[in-house]
């Protein structure tokens, strides 16, 4: 079953059907200021922090026909009374005529008819601003004229959301709203009473309005028998004009738009925002009170994305693939760079998560073609919450910039750490040095966390100090089997494990880090430039490091491999006591997937093993939705494991298809040379091949989703946790640098396609290190892997990387797979 398509031209997803099975999104601004809307027009919308500075009230748990955050009544004047509806669906619930949601590139665009208008409204940020804006233009589409009224309404929530829901008294005290007048305009003011003077929130448009309401009681009716679906006062001729002094706060204006006469249009411009006062904000208000300024807004968001995407476009045989990895895969993983897993319909942003230094390590390795700048900045920051001995906070918050531990607080016995935060960190910085070659980050100073009592850091360290810090503290952290220790969990979050046991998959992680120095260290050798600032930084000679770092990486390859394998398969975990979890003998987690796919990512794997553990990967844990992360799940509540066992079977990480290691058992198969299974992975889970079983899988079919319940669970291909997940950023990794074999490398661009045999080739439009590469690879004998000729302006090259300092801004490169 459908609930909409992909449109080409537009690079929107289009909603048809307001009927969803849950909600589905789309993002809007930044973290700056932005938000999510719903496709029901609900707009969950914050400045700064979802947790600290959040402006509407958007309860994802209340039922999907409720009003959330923000809505739009129309308000007919009929014979029979006023006739009220909202174009959006919610919360009014009518049988609109049409109902479109265009999913967009930073907007989402509702256009919908019923009673005889047509309401087209666009709901974004501006660049670099901070308001929202809705652009509304309604129409009359009848063959009569309609009196009309366009009545918006916001509802407000504290700015400290999880506050909002456990302080019942002191909290509504707080909430005031006033009316300020401008000229024939109206500005709704909003603000706790604390921040009255220093942060107004502000709700205004560009028409003249009649009344308002901001007291919620006095909107909704007096008696309290009024609903958001049929609010009292929009019974009478006007709205209250209350100014709440307390209580739950709303704006809502109303405009009335008298006769439209049959074809005619009218234009309401809403503004959302926030500003230190209301004077600061009165230019950027007047601003946007022009339609002019406006639709260059909306101009200036297509030209971004225009040149966002622009950076990598792929022509392949397969359309799914090209609509994902054109459009809406870069636009999900720059929506994870953003958001981390902080804010969506699934992460509440109330402050238990944030932005995660393992999640966002990842997410950021898909935006460095696109913006590296963006990608630089952010690595930095997530540097600076490494510890001097190596290890990283887990997540912290982005206003306090506070460090935390994640749930590893919650249990006294256990380590305070994850073994794998810092280790992902190395993988990010290389990826930014391999796509852009920008060696010099390497010097660049930052800060590790502690801070002394005034609150300044107290060591600071080179960006390679920190590489090489995260390495020793690996290299140091061990248990029983000389392999790392697991500390509160690795990258499975759930698997907790009391104090004592090991990762393997933090081995593999390790080993991949190492591997990725030893070749940067390479590279280095051949630059003296670094060559000299290694010397004075006295932190490292280059080739004594570069063999050390191999000396350890092969040490720590020979304890897995006399270690690691279970006969058929790797394990997973070693516990405290050197029991071996992800082995046949276990009765549950027999099997894991990251088991599997990361010794052959780290090469720890010989290539026998490495087949035959990926061959178990196939037989044992592929489904038709997708690889699960484990079998059997575990059934019932355990606490020696922790997490894991909270689930139900098949949930989750408990037997779940779990998507985020889907495209590392692509890259491990594209390793291997076998291009038609990295592609079946990658074709069975991508989100457009959901667009006609949504009835099954339930949520958005344009963006990767966290999970969807495996075979063990009687519900099996539902989707959820959709959006923030490092799933976006590995699939666009693991299709354009793996499948595609498109591969920045620190001397250049490595051309290395491992694709399905049927194909006949494909081509690919680069921007790489400021050049442009036109890339064509033809297939003409029909094998998977391995470049036969490659030329470069019809050159013949040797070998397969490009080198990344060709003169020239535009190059035509031609690869022939084959022997
Ligand atoms: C969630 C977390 C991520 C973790 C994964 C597996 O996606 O955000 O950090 O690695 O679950 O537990």
């Amino acid at each position: 079953m459908q609930f909409g398509h992909f449109d080409k031209g537009t690079r929107e997803y289009l909603i048809t059907n307001p009927h969803t099975p849950v909600k589905w999104i789309n993002y809007i601004g930044t973290r700056q200021f932005g938000g999510f809307v719903d496709h029901t027009g609900g707009a969950l919308i914050c400045k700064d922090d979802p947790a600290y500075n959040r402006i509407t009230k958007y309860i994802q748990q209340m039922p999907a026909s409720d009003f959330k955050g923000e809505t739009l009544y129309l308000r007919l004047h009929t014979s029979d009374g006023y006739r009220l509806f909202s174009p959006f669906f919610v919360p009014t619930l009518d049988p609109l005529d049409r109902f479109e949601c265009h999913v967009g590139l930073g907007y989402t665009r509702i256009i919908s008819e019923f009673l005889g208008l047509r309401t087209d409204v666009i709901i974004f940020v501006p660049l670099d601003d901070h308001r929202e804006l809705r652009n509304i233009h309604i129409t009359n589409i009848s063959d009569k004229p309609l009196s009309v009224d366009a009545i918006p309404l916001v509802e407000y929530t504290h700015p400290d959301a999880l506050m909002q829901f456990t302080n019942a008294d002191w909290l509504p005290q707080t909430m005031q709203s006033r009316a300020v007048d401008d000229g024939i305009l109206k500005i709704l003011v909003q603000y706790p009473f604390m921040n009255r003077d220093t942060k107004i929130n502000y709700f205004t448009s560009n028409l003249p309005a009649s009344s308002f309401d901001t007291d919620r009681k006095k909107f909704l009716g007096e008696d309290q028998s009024g609903t958001f679906k049929s609010p009292l006062s929009l019974f009478q001729p006007e709205l209250n004009n209350s100014e709440a002094l307390r209580g739950d706060n709303i704006a809502a204006l109303l405009h009335p738009m008298g006769a439209l006469q049959p074809g005619e249009t009218h234009r309401l411009i809403l503004q959302l925002g926030q500003d230190s006062s209301i004077q600061a904000a009165r230019p950027g208000i007047e601003k946007y009170r022009q339609p002019q300024a406006v639709d260059a807004a909306l101009e200036e968001m297509r030209a971004f994305w225009d040149g966002y995407l622009a950076s990598l476009q792929v022509d392949t045989p397969d359309e799914n693939m090209n609509a994902m990895l054109n459009v809406y895969n870069p636009h999900q993983c720059y929506i994870t760079k953003t958001w981390s897993r902080y804010l969506s319909y699934y992460q509440l942003g109330m402050g238990s998560r944030s932005i995660g230094f393992r999640d966002s390590s990842q997410d950021l390795m898909a935006v460095l073609a696109s913006a590296p700048q963006e990608g630089k900045d952010f690595i930095r920051t997530l540097l600076s919450f490494q510890k001097r001995d190596g290890s990283s906070m887990h997540q912290f918050n982005p206003l306090t910039m506070e460090g935390n531990v994640g749930h590893s607080i919650e249990m006294e016995d256990r380590p305070h750490y994850y073994s794998d935060d810092h280790l992902w960190g190395i993988l990010a910085v290389t990826a930014y040095i391999k796509e852009t070659g920008d060696l010099a980050f390497l010097d660049e100073i930052v800060p590790f966390y502690e801070k002394d009592k005034g609150g300044n850091p107290i060591e600071a360290g080179s960006v390679l100090e920190h590489l090489k810090g995260g390495l020793d503290f690996t290299r140091h952290d061990l248990g029983g089997h000389g392999l790392p220790l697991l500390g509160f969990a690795d990258w499975n979050d759930t698997v907790n494990l009391p104090t004592g046991a090991e990762s393997l998959l933090t081995a593999n992680l390790y080993g991949k880090a190492l591997l990725e120095m030893i070749a940067l260290l390479e590279h280095l050798g051949d630059k003296s430039v670094m060559n000299r600032m290694f010397i004075e930084n006295q932190s490292l000679q280059i080739q004594g490091a570069a063999h050390e770092y191999l000396a350890a990486y092969d040490q720590m390859k020979s304890r897995f491999e006399s270690f690691a394998w279970d006969g058929e398969w790797y394990l997973r975990y070693f516990d405290a006591q050197g029991n071996p979890l992800g082995s046949a003998k276990n009765t549950h987690g027999q099997i894991y997937l990251n088991g599997q796919s990361w010794p052959v990512i780290s090469g720890f794997a010989s290539p026998e093993r490495g087949r035959q553990a990926m061959d178990a990967v196939y037989k044992r844990l592929n489904t038709k939705y997708g690889i699960k992360l484990t079998v059997p799940g575990f059934n019932g509540y355990d606490p020696k494991y922790g997490g894991v066992t909270t689930y139900p079977p098949g949930a989750k990480e408990n037997g779940g298809i779990f998507l985020h290691p889907n495209p590392w058992a692509m890259i491990a198969e594209a390793i291997l040379g076998n291009g038609q299974r990295a592609y079946e992975y990658y074709a069975q889970i991508n989100p457009l091949a959901k667009n006609d079983m949504i009835e099954v899988y339930e949520c958005e079919p344009y963006v990767y989703a966290q999970n969807i319940l495996g075979d063990e669970h009687p519900q099996f291909g539902l989707g959820r946790n959709s959006w923030l997940s490092g799933t976006a950023s590995w699939c666009y990794q693991a299709a354009t640098q793996w499948i595609l074999g498109i591969r920045p490398e620190f001397a250049g661009l490595r051309i290395d396609p491992c694709i399905p045999s049927v194909w006949n080739g494909f081509s690919v439009v680069r921007r790489f290190r400021d050049r442009w590469w036109h890339i064509t690879v033809h297939n003409p004998h029909r094998v998977c892997k391995g470049l036969a000729k490659m030329t470069i302006d019809g050159k013949e090259v040797p070998g397969n990387l490009i080198p990344a300092d060709l003169p020239g801004d535009e190059h035509q490169v031609v690869a022939w797979l084959g022997q």
